[in-house]
């Protein structure tokens, strides 16, 4: 149950109290800044269903058979990140680093942690921005300005009906799918390993943390999910912030990460006397 005031004055003293942050975030961290969710109502798979848009084999199928419709998937994914910047969640995650260690895990491929300054951030699903061969040798990072262009290109493409060619021609940056220099996002589909070296990194970071605060998940999404858990398990508290609560953590601040994620850093470290009133 959230206990409104009283929720935040506990969850603020862990926080006080606590030696190495996690800050855990998902889709939700970002959705102030322009980027829909996954699953809430309006959200990603509700117009493009996972088994055609979240695999690899769905997705190659899908642009095999319907290019345009794989067009418009991979512009309604890279558009809105293009466009983002950091909303005060992430701003008050990279601010929490000026009073105790922090280690960012996070499902989102945005960069938008990273931008606000958070200085250890674990893209546990890889990043939009880092290109890999097939074979997942890191080739070079994009620029969001570079993301911004490749997107205008491809609604331009879009816009006017260009063929197949000429789209891959604006994707090119960022996807090559012929024999000549096949690359792709360092993104994690479904079905496919999680990043590395983040994912190990973000597993000994659970292990030694003693407080997670898990923003913007939905945590059905395995194994991400399991963190956590494992955190509680190693003995962290842990803190929820989320308009729904999932019934796990000890705290649970409801609404959005924008307002509760800044809230609770300043309760805990910015209130009059160093104590939260
Ligand atoms: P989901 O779409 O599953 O969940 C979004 C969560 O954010 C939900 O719990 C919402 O209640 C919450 N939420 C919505 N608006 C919010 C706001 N303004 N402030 C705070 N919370 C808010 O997204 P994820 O949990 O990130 O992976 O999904 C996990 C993974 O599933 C993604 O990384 C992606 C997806 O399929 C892959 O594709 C491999």
């Amino acid at each position: 149950m959230n206990r409104d005031g009283s929720e935040m004055a506990r969850a603020a003293e862990l926080l006080r109290q606590a030696r190495h942050v996690v800050v855990f975030s998902g889709a939700g961290v970002s959705a102030e800044s322009g980027i829909a969710t996954f699953r809430d109502a309006g959200g990603v798979w509700e117009e493009f269903p996972p088994e055609r848009f979240a695999t690899l084999g769905g997705l190659m199928k899908t642009a095999a058979s319907d290019p345009p419709e794989f067009a418009r998937f991979l512009l309604a994914v890279v558009e809105p990140i293009a466009r983002a910047e950091p909303n005060a969640a992430h701003r008050a995650a990279a601010e929490l680093e000026r009073h105790v260690q922090v280690t960012v895990i996070t499902q989102n491929i945005d960069a938008l942690h990273t931008d606000a300054g958070s200085t250890v951030v674990h893209e546990v699903h890889g990043s939009l921005f880092d290109i890999v061969s097939l074979r997942g040798r890191f080739l070079r990072r994009l620029t969001r300005e570079q993301m911004r262009e490749l997107a205008s290109g491809l609604r331009e493409a879009m816009a006017n009906r260009s063929g197949v060619t000429a789209v891959m021609g604006v994707l090119r940056p960022m996807l090559g799918l012929g024999i000549r220099g096949a690359h792709r996002p360092n993104v994690v589909l479904f079905g496919e390993g999680m990043a590395e070296p983040a994912w190990t990194l973000a597993q000994e970071a659970v292990r030694e943390c003693d407080c997670m605060i898990s923003v913007g998940t939905s945590g059905v999404v395995m194994p991400a999910a399991m963190l956590p858990m494992q955190a509680q398990a190693a003995g962290a508290a842990l803190i929820e912030i989320n308009p729904e609560c999932s019934g796990d953590a000890d705290h649970w601040l409801q609404g959005s990460a924008d307002e509760q994620m800044p809230a609770l850093v300043q309760h805990a470290f910015e209130a009059p006397g160093g104590s939260v009133s």
